[in-house]
């Protein structure tokens, strides 16, 4: 075992089905959204990483009751009235819980101070402070990043252009919009994850949304307070995507992801897979917590072609583009992502973090300003630096399964953010992994 964590290695050949972890853009709301409601919110099936663990514990420190139940995740809410602040919050790796905790914190009594991990100090929260303080809150940060200190006050709503299509600022807005007095109008300039808009019907709460042409839209609520809710969470195509890219990448491969969240939002490498000549089917179509769901499998063709990514699409692969890079590197041809600049502000830098990863393992990659371009060749075996980037480590797992020499990590512990089954399930699918921590 490398000190970092697995080694991975090509097995003999891959496929089969795997259930990837629950969505965990749809737990963290189902988590906050149940923290100011009336009543009890149940949730099965809740993500079982690190950061919706920190969403819960936010919760928590938030004045909700939280508990587990026979596989269920149980908030008792704090409901109406103007509740106090929750201190000093530990939000670790995850933006949503920050982004979305900041829309909450801004409407309480008192400061709440919203603080991360290093990854998590390096990210932009300008995009969420300069609303809220429109709303009246106040907050203060240094250089725009954690820790925020978010001084609550009784908000007034706002109608808000959202500059970048971001679903965490969006719901940030909403959430405060909720406290507020007056209505609250956020636009979105394209088309971002739409789980808020799908989930706060089901909490009682009412939302008017207007489609804009280009993908964008306008969605406006009134005050209100949530009442608890009772959801399935579908599985996480974000986690399901890198077997499903590793599937296409392997000719002759069939891998299941089965019980995935399929909203349109979410699932841009479904299409952008199928442009480079693998096969997708959807089976057992269904619908959970207002989401469609189904068991998708992926088929490699004898030869994946090059594609370039319309940038226009990028929205709607914005966590998926490491995953898109295991397709990308084994393409003919060279496949070019552009217009993912927003990639530079994630969990790492993932353009560079991907370009000098897929460099060291032997690939001939470009960095572009705000994208990549990759030529598919067959990878050598090496470590990867994922820079404690969850995503960029189960990429790398991925694109190890048809590499010529084993490769390691300088550290794989990020995985457990939000998919700690994930060696099992790649070990089930046919890769040799090595040395995963118990
Ligand atoms: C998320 C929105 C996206 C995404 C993140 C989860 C969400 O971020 O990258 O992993 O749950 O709303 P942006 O809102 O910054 O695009």
């Amino acid at each position: 075992m490398t000190p970092g964590g697995p080694l991975v290695r090509a097995g003999r050949s891959l496929g089969g089905r795997f259930t990837p972890p629950g969505d965990k853009s749809i737990t963290h709301r189902a988590i906050l959204f149940g923290l100011l409601a009336d009543g009890e919110t149940r949730i099965r099936g809740a993500n079982p990483g690190e950061d919706c663990a920190r969403s819960l514990a936010a919760t928590a420190a938030m004045g909700a009751g939280v508990r587990r139940e026979r596989g269920e995740t149980i908030v008792r809410g704090t409901g109406p009235g103007r509740r106090a602040g929750g201190g000093t919050i530990d939000c670790g790796n995850s933006g949503t819980t920050l982004r979305l905790l900041a829309g909450i914190a801004a409407a309480r009594n008192g400061e709440s101070v919203l603080d991360g991990d290093a990854s998590l100090r390096r990210r932009p929260m300008a995009r969420v402070i300069e609303p809220l303080e429109r709303m009246g809150a106040r907050v203060s940060a240094d250089g725009g990043r954690p820790p925020l200190r978010v001084q609550g006050a009784a908000l007034r709503g706002i109608a808000w252009d959202v500059p970048v299509a971001s679903a965490q600022v969006a719901t940030c807005v909403l959430l405060a919009g909720l406290s507020a007095s007056g209505p609250t109008t956020v636009t979105l300039p394209g088309p971002a994850r739409d789980h808020t808009e799908r989930m706060l019907p089901a909490f009682g709460v009412p939302l008017h949304v207007t489609a804009l042409p280009g993908g964008g839209r306008r969605v406006a609520l009134e005050p209100a307070v949530p009442r608890g809710a009772s959801l399935t969470v579908p599985g996480d195509f974000s986690a399901a995507a890198f077997a499903l890219a590793a599937g296409a990448a392997h000719p002759g491969a069939e891998v299941t992801a089965v019980g995935v969240n399929l909203n349109p939002t979410r699932t841009g490498l479904l299409d952008v897979l199928a442009a480079m000549g693998a096969g997708i089917e959807v089976r057992n179509r269904r619908e959970e917590a207002g989401e469609p769901a189904g068991d998708v499998t992926v088929r490699g063709p004898e030869r994946l072609s090059a594609f370039d990514v319309p940038p226009e699409w990028v929205p709607r692969l914005v966590d998926e583009v490491p995953a898109w890079a295991v397709a990308a590197s084994a393409a003919a041809g060279v496949s070019r992502v552009t217009g993912a600049a927003e990639l530079r502000v994630k969990e790492s830098d993932r353009i560079a973090v991907l370009a000098r990863n897929l460099a060291r393992l032997g690939l001939r990659v470009r960095e572009l300003p705000d994208g990549l371009e990759i030529e598919g060749g067959v990878p050598r075996g090496g470590i990867v630096e994922a820079d404690l980037d969850h995503r960029i480590v189960m990429a790398f797992a991925a694109l190890a399964t048809r590499a010529d020499g084993p490769v390691g990590f300088d550290d794989a512990s990020s995985v457990a953010t939000s998919y700690p089954g994930f060696w099992a399930d790649l070990a089930g699918l046919g890769a040799e992994v090595e040395g995963v921590p118990a």
